[in-house]
């Protein structure tokens, strides 16, 4: 396995595996890798000639007040992980390879998808997250790159962002992978206690009670957020931020539930933010 850790080096050695004729995956991660990562990575392992993973915690996507010092770091692990799971080239640069002093261009998602929910709470987050994965697509050329639903946001922010800026990548989303008890995987669900532990899947419960509701024939969002808001509301050491029932592809609140809808949460267990979705089909 390749590590790379400068954009001159990565992308001399992406140009050559397509002059080649191979094809590229990318897998774009924080690292702090889970099976939900390892996920996308089988996903680019079975569909790409070559798979290149890049570990880059991106201080770009932090506000002022979030998690960008604390967030859990270990490189040596992730490398260890990505070697053993036959993962071809790891990219990871440092934050100063990213964004040298000077650096002054930035890729600013407009028109809407950016301004709620996630992008509400956290102004700017898809401003830093847009222009790391435009970065990341430049540097690795990739034919295919790879993202988890468990940031439905982010998915679709990506999506536009490739075809707006023409990237001739395709943008692949993979299912959310859970713990046995629904919890999302998530890089922060080490910073839960054992007690938070044991009651953040009240945020997944919430979902399939939302979907169970949705399901037996429910069209009224605000009926289904109650619900929502109510189960979390019992739960202890959980706050919930927003529960929204939305159309899949704005992620504007539905007047109407109709046959697809998602269902998105955000809650804080304990300090701890965490955010899953769910899309209901019926
Ligand atoms: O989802 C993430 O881990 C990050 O937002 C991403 C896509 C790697 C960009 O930093």
């Amino acid at each position: 396995m390749r590590i790379f850790k400068t954009a001159q080096e990565m992308s001399v050695f992406s140009r050559k595996t397509r002059r080649d004729g191979k094809s590229i995956g990318l897998v774009p991660t924080m690292g702090c890798l889970h099976e939900g990562h390892l996920s996308l990575v089988k996903s680019s392992l079975g569909s790409s000639e070559l798979t290149v993973v890049s570990i880059f915690v991106n201080p770009a996507q932090f506000g002022k007040n979030e998690d960008f010092d604390k967030y859990p770091r270990n490189l040596e692990k992730d490398i260890a992980l990505l070697k053993d799971s036959g993962v071809d080239v790891v990219f990871a640069p440092e934050a100063v390879e990213m964004y040298p002093e000077g650096f002054l261009t930035f890729v600013e998602p407009q028109g809407g998808l950016e301004e709620v929910l996630e992008g509400e709470i956290r102004p700017g987050h898809f401003r830093g997250v847009a222009t790391v994965v435009a970065k990341l697509f430049n540097i690795t050329d990739p034919d295919k790159a790879f993202f988890g639903q468990k940031d439905a946001q982010q998915c679709l922010i990506i999506k536009k962002m490739a075809q707006d800026l023409n990237f001739s990548v395709e943008i692949l989303i993979m299912p959310t992978v859970r713990e046995t008890d629904g919890l999302a995987k998530s890089s922060r669900n080490s910073y839960l206690s054992a007690k938070e532990r044991k009651a953040a899947p009240a945020i997944f419960k919430a979902l399939q009670m939302a979907q169970h509701m949705i399901e037996l024939g429910e069209n009224n969002p605000a009926a289904v957020t109650a619900e929502i808001r109510k189960m979390i509301g019992r739960a202890k050491l959980l706050d919930l931020e927003y529960a929204v029932v939305a159309d899949p592809e704005t992620l504007r609140p539905v007047e109407s539930i109709g046959s697809r809808a998602l269902a998105l949460i955000a809650a804080r267990v304990g300090t701890t933010r965490l955010i899953d979705n769910m899309l209901i089909e019926r």
